[in-house]
């Protein structure tokens, strides 16, 4: 079937690119979203979030008129759900977003339309989806009551690709369809063969959600183990980057690098969703939740005691006057995301906590969120480094990569940055 519109639903980190590149292959791109500031900056040709070369990609496509933005749905031969998928404070998924989305997008199905959700979600979410159309549009049929004879079409098609890499691993990956029915599969498929050139493999909708959640299961598990391990380490006076380096010399034993925590809207958010849905048999997930999530607090004791050490050189010196230099706020090397950081935890935690002076450092970004912007301000690397006395390394930016001249001064290299 020729997709002659498609419509993207949610702008942001996922959707945005995804829009530009459908609208580089010359297809009409809706573009929807409800942030009002974020749509006008993109029929301007720019973009509102930090990702390599998405800048000139979404400047072309609107130039050449196949990429708009709005914030009302239009109709469309497909539409693609890509909107947030948080959890609530109890850590149950809260698919607010993608009911809102859905009820959007119900008045301008047609006949025909493929539905795709694109948004990370907990297994049931495309059924629940289906079932929100369905309800909206009584006047047409959906996969849940009429199978291969629906008409609408439903797939939930997960997203794994890299920020910082999205524009290339867009293309490249290989990507999971999970229709409603094997025909709603078929018909993603086509969509994604417009600029897909990895394998479209296709499942079920309930295995492509369970599939994504899985994938980024697999990375919280491992990270948690190898930051226990660096808690491990610690206690034992065994420098953990050494370790790795020397247990990864097994051809069989592939150790991650330990961190400040794990954050961003994926990994620390996804397990999760398997947690709330199989509470008794998801043990090893919410541990390694739970060991993750606790390594912030740790980087705090070291914070507190390399202030101690710091004090203890400089006798003559008040905690007050002790100047702390965070470097890094983003959930990961050289990105702008602050999403779920650790290093904004751990920042928040050492302003709460330290009578002096804290210095935040973070080159991908122009200015401090609220959460920060009024206690500290954000400073070049340059004079963090000539300023403070402790140094708390929280991400591993290509920009602090030469660092280790600093290693005369106090510090907490939670990544091994100046090991
Ligand atoms: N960012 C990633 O690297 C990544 C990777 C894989 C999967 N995902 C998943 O993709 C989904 C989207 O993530 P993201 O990082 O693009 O989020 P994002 O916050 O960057 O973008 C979501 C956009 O949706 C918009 N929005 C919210 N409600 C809406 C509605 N009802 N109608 C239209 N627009 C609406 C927001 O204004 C925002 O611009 C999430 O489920 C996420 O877990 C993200």
């Amino acid at each position: 079937m020729p997709f002659n519109t498609i419509s993207v639903v949610g702008l942001g980190y996922i959707g945005l690119p995804t829009a530009a590149v459908f609208a580089s292959r010359k297809k009409q791109v809706i573009g929807v979203d409800v942030n009002q500031n974020a749509v006008d900056i993109i029929n301007r040709g720019q973009i509102h979030i930090v990702e390599p070369d998405l800048d000139m990609v979404v400047h072309a496509a609107v130039t050449e008129g196949y990429l708009r933005a709005t914030t009302l749905p239009e109709p469309a031969d497909a539409f693609l759900i890509a909107v947030p998928t948080p959890f609530k404070g109890d850590h149950e998924p809260d698919l607010t977003y993608i009911e809102s989305a859905s009820k959007s997008i119900a008045p301008v199905l047609k006949k025909g339309d493929l539905v795709i959700l694109e948004s990370t979600s907990p297994v049931g979410a495309t059924e629940q989806m289906a079932a929100w159309l369905a309800e909206a549009r009584p006047d047409l049929s959906f996969p849940q009551t009429h199978g291969e004879s629906s008409d609408i079409r439903i797939a939930h098609c997960p997203e794994r690709v890299l920020p910082g890499h999205v524009l290339h691993e867009l293309v490249q990956n290989d990507r999971v369809i999970g229709g409603m029915t094997p025909k709603c599969s078929a018909l993603a498929i086509s969509l994604y063969k417009i600029f897909v050139q990895g394998e479209c493999i296709v499942t079920n909708a309930r295995t492509a959600e369970m599939c994504k959640l899985t994938e980024n299961s697999s990375r919280d598990v491992s990270i948690a183990f190898a930051n226990e391990l660096s808690m491990i380490c610690d206690k034992l006076d065994i420098n953990v980057w050494e370790l790795i380096r020397l247990a990864n010399r097994h051809p069989r034993v592939n150790i991650l690098q330990p961190g400040p925590g794990v954050g961003g809207h994926c990994i620390a958010v996804d397990p999760w969703f398997i947690v709330s849905k199989t509470p008794e048999q998801a043990r090893l997930i919410r541990t390694a939740r739970e060991v993750n999530d606790s390594k912030p607090l740790w980087v705090i004791d070291k914070v507190k005691l390399a202030v101690a050490e710091f004090l203890q050189a400089n006798p003559d010196k008040t905690a007050r006057e002790v100047t702390i230099a965070c470097f890094g706020l983003a959930f990961k090397a050289d990105i702008d995301d602050l999403r779920e950081s650790p290093a904004i935890e751990i920042t928040q935690r050492i302003i709460a906590i330290h009578p002096g002076p804290v210095l935040a450092v973070e080159p991908n970004i122009m200015e401090l969120p609220n959460s920060l912007n009024e206690k500290i301000s954000l400073t070049s690397i340059q004079s963090a480094m000539n300023e403070a006395d402790v140094l708390v390394l929280l991400v591993d930016h290509k920009e602090f990569k030469d660092m280790s001249k600093t290693l005369d001064k106090v510090h907490v290299d939670t990544r091994g940055i100046l090991r």
